[in-house]
């Protein structure tokens, strides 16, 4: 078993009959989703679940969990889902996958957000392996690089996997993957983004995490915020 498998096995647990569970997007929420499924049908597990993304939609329907629309959601008990950086005070860089209305959305909702990483995830600060990803209305692309790059952000538009035009969220929007002075406070870098007209969503997760679960060639580690 790797070892984003063994935290999604580990973060399976936590799960109680009657909890509503967002469901997040990535290699390493796949497989929390099929031990949920797993613990549904063999320990009759009785949970309601919210997906984070189209892709984690049709895999929770494929395994026959129960859904509930986003729509139909004032609160759920617990989000789980992975990350692309983790920074020591537990900031998260996500969102590589492009659609990050709803994870934000079910991370904020949540009473318990329980991110799940392998070491590779560990960085010294947001940013430093990948660019913030940031959601834009399609037609403010270029007013929205232009204020960011007098916050000294340098990027681009980002384009589909097929390298054939731009990549497009399930919701009609651009992508802008943007780097920045490291130096720059992440919470600052977050309030600045939040309030950039035309920015639909950024992929900076700063003080939602409840949870970290690091798994460490097969130990699972907890680190509670
Ligand atoms: C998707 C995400 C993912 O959680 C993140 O990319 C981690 O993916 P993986 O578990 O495949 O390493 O933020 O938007």
């Amino acid at each position: 078993m790797n070892d984003k498998e063994l935290v999604a096995q580990h973060a399976a647990k936590r799960v109680k009959n009657g909890m509503t569970v967002g469901l997040g997007t990535g290699s390493t929420a796949d497989y929390f989703i099929v031990e949920l499924a797993r613990r549904q049908t063999e320990e009759n597990l009785a949970i309601t679940c919210v997906s984070s993304s189209i892709v984690s939609m049709l895999k929770a329907q494929e395994l026959g969990l129960p859904l509930l629309a986003i729509e139909h959601l004032s609160r759920l008990d617990l989000y789980v889902d992975g990350a692309d950086e983790v920074a020591p005070d537990n900031s998260l860089l996500k969102g590589q996958g492009a659609d990050l209305v709803r994870e934000k959305l079910l991370a904020k909702a949540c009473d318990q957000f329980i991110v799940l990483i392998d070491q590779t995830k560990i960085v010294d600060h947001i940013g430093a392996h990948f660019p913030i990803p940031i959601e834009v209305m399609p037609f403010a692309w270029q007013l929205v690089q232009q204020s960011l790059k007098q916050l000294g952000g340098q990027g681009f538009l980002r384009q589909n996997s097929q390298g054939s035009g731009l990549a497009v969220s399930s919701y009609g929007s651009l992508v802008l993957d943007m780097r920045f002075d490291p130096k720059l406070e992440i919470a600052e870098l977050d309030s600045l983004l939040n309030a950039t007209p035309g920015v639909v969503e950024h992929g900076i997760f700063y003080g939602l995490a409840s949870t970290v679960l690091l798994a460490d060639n097969g130990v699972v580690k907890e680190i509670t915020v």
